[in-house]
């Protein structure tokens, strides 16, 4: 799985043979420049997740719900959730937390909206934690995530995110649940691997958390090209004949007889 927010990204990513692209709303921070996700709307999600179904065809699509979308009641979370399906071309959302979001995903499931679950390190409760910090380093932490797992499975999620625990909890978490867990900062033992598309690419210059290995300098190379085009547009090498375009001879001698008059 991949994170995508717009529809060239999802087209490359599908085209690549991903399996799944999350509308994550890793958007505030890597697309719109947010210190962090919770300022991410609705309307924000949808509007990216709308140009992200126009760019995919195979891949399954995951709709991020954003913060305070789910968290005040299950009618607001299954109507936000439907938003995603009916609105978006989204085929099923993801929402953050343990225990305390079981009535929502069991309300969302109810109503025949795929739920995963995303467990560890949620952003959306960076104040709570107090920065972004790996969870379930401790025994009583990580008999707690285990137990928040058993509960998501239970509520009818079909898959699990794991975001930055411990590689040997990922690991156990994951031979404990019969639905697949899909890793960030999770090590090898998960199901399945997710990572931020803006890390991978090194599009994202901010910080690149730990657990990332960048398959590209994007930013790097986006600079290069934009410094280039600025020389050559000042040194007059752009545009060249190449790039203009021309005018028949005759309609031009047309033309200076009638300007000439
Ligand atoms: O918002 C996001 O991109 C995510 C992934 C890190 C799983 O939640």
């Amino acid at each position: 799985m991949l994170t995508a927010y717009d529809y060239p990204t999802a087209l490359a990513e599908d085209r690549a043979g991903i399996d799944s692209i999350l509308v994550g709303d890793s958007l505030g921070m890597v697309v719109l420049g947010y210190q962090n996700t919770l300022p991410v709307t609705m309307e924000d999600m949808l509007h990216h997740a709308r140009a992200v179904s126009r760019g995919a065809k195979y891949a399954l699509l995951i709709g991020d719900m954003p913060f305070m979308s789910y968290q005040v009641s299950t009618e607001e979370a299954v109507r936000n959730a439907g938003r995603f399906l009916q609105e978006a071309g989204m085929e099923a959302v993801k929402l953050e937390g343990g225990r305390e979001r079981v009535d929502a995903i069991r309300a969302i499931v109810g109503a025949g909206i795929p739920v995963m679950g995303h467990l560890g390190l949620t952003p959306q409760s960076v104040n709570q934690f107090g920065g972004f910090r790996p969870q379930g380093k401790s025994a009583a932490a990580a008999k707690r995530l285990l137990e928040d797992a058993l509960l998501l499975e239970e509520a009818g999620c079909f898959a699990i995110v794991l975001e930055s625990v411990p590689a040997r909890l990922a690991q156990l978490i994951s031979q404990r649940l019969s639905i697949p867990t899909v890793g960030i900062g999770a090590g090898a033992g998960c199901d399945g691997q997710v990572l931020v598309t803006h890390d991978l690419l090194g599009l994202f210059d901010r910080f690149t958390p730990r657990f990332v290995k960048k398959y590209a300098d994007l930013h790097g190379e986006m600079q290069r090209a934009f410094s280039e085009y600025i020389a050559d547009v000042q040194g007059r090498a752009f545009p060249a004949t190449e790039h203009s375009v021309e005018m028949d001879d005759n309609e031009w001698q047309d033309l200076m007889k009638e300007v000439r008059k």
